[in-house]
């Protein structure tokens, strides 16, 4: 990440304008919230998302929540149950995300869904978060305002260790009063636990009048530790696999690290130097001409989207450099290009994030 200087300004109507204006500009935002501090991009902006995964360097690209000012603002997001308006109206502004079906046309881009046709909503109720949403008047992403791996930040402070230099502007509101990130409930059908948090289970259970189910256990993975106050997905009662499917795969089989290309792949390029063959390609998009992890990242979903579309079988990927955000988007490259065992992916483990 290049340096450079990160404001820390008290929250006032100055900095919430200051605030909208970075994230107009596809800037970063830190901002407390009741549960945790956020780290804020432009939800609809591709290219501030993607700076976003690099400043908290995270390994993968973890869907994000999308916030937003009011239930009204939601609503024009994501398609809600009968259960979920229910949820909604009692608990927000509150430390309650909803996984719902994306609607059509809704502004979150792909890179912040990592490609889902869901997206977790969450209408905070902090006055400092929800000043800069009025503010701003769109969706903004914000994932907990740490490094990738380290604990929730719980003030300004807190985020200054972590991302000085990387992110353009702390606004301070004091300390988080909950500490503990939202309780994530997946209402896309039967209404499941994704994530404890600050609302027990047993406070939704009793005001639905029904048990909620829990997402399968998380597979083993070398760092599915949680305890760090980031939840991955929460254990317990089996569900239905397919209800919580939390990363995107296109239906093409996908070559990595591909140096020629077959007659009918589809060429999924990096940097200025095609393959020799690449004329051999029925289409070909290109991540970034320029080589540029930011740009490639921004991209990536949008593209496998689109040879989907276009009914390719295969895609050959070239090489990407696995340096900054290029691990995260070998990864999700790797993750697509595995042989399927499952006809339907369940929810991988997550690292702290
Ligand atoms: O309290 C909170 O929720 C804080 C504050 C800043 O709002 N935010 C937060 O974000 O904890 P983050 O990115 O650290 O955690 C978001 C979680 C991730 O575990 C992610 O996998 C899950 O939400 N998630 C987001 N979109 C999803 C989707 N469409 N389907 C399943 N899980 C999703
Ligand atoms: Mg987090």
């Amino acid at each position: 990440m290049p340096a450079s200087a990160t404001v820390v300004a008290r929250a006032s109507p100055a900095t919430i304008e200051r605030a909208r204006s970075a994230l107009s500009a596809g800037g970063l935002v830190a901002f407390p919230t009741e549960t945790v501090y956020g780290l804020g991009a432009d939800a609809a902006n591709d290219r501030a998302v993607a700076k976003l995964y690099a400043a908290k360097e995270r390994p993968s690209f973890n869907p994000l929540i999308a916030h937003a000012a009011d239930l009204a603002a939601a609503r024009r997001l994501a398609e809600f149950s009968a259960e979920a308006l229910k949820l909604a109206e009692a608990f927000w502004p509150g430390p309650l995300t909803l996984v719902l079906p994306k609607l059509r046309g809704c502004p979150v881009g792909q890179l912040a869904t990592a490609g889902l046709d869901t997206v977790a909503v969450r209408v905070p109720s902090h006055p400092v978060a929800r000043d800069i949403l009025a503010a701003f008047g769109r969706p903004v992403v914000a994932p907990s305002a740490n490094r990738s791996g380290r604990v929730s930040p719980t003030s300004a402070r807190h985020v200054e260790s972590d991302l000085a230099g990387r992110i353009d502007l702390i606004v301070d509101g004091g300390a988080s009063p909950l500490g503990l990130e939202s309780t994530i409930l997946a209402c896309c059908g039967r209404t499941v636990l994704l994530r404890p948090g600050a609302i027990p289970r047993e406070t939704i259970e009793r005001f639905l009048g029904h048990d909620i189910g829990v997402a399968p256990p998380a597979l083993p993975s070398p760092a599915s530790g949680r305890g760090k106050g980031e939840g991955g997905t929460g254990g317990g009662r089996p569900v239905a696999p397919g209800m919580l499917i939390s990363h995107y795969a296109p239906q093409a089989h996908l070559r990595m690290n591909a140096t020629s290309v077959s007659p009918g792949e589809a060429l999924l390029a990096f940097g200025a130097t095609l393959p020799h063959d690449a004329g051999n390609a029925r289409m070909t998009l290109n991540l970034s001409v320029r080589g540029e992890l930011v740009e490639a990242a921004a991209n990536l979903f949008n593209y496998l989207r689109e040879m989907d579309g276009a009914g390719v079988d295969s895609i050959a990927v070239m090489p990407i450099p696995g340096e900054g955000l290029g691990e995260a988007i070998n990864d999700r490259l790797r993750h697509a290009a595995a042989p399927r065992h499952h006809a339907v992916q369940t929810t991988r483990p997550q690292r702290a994030s």
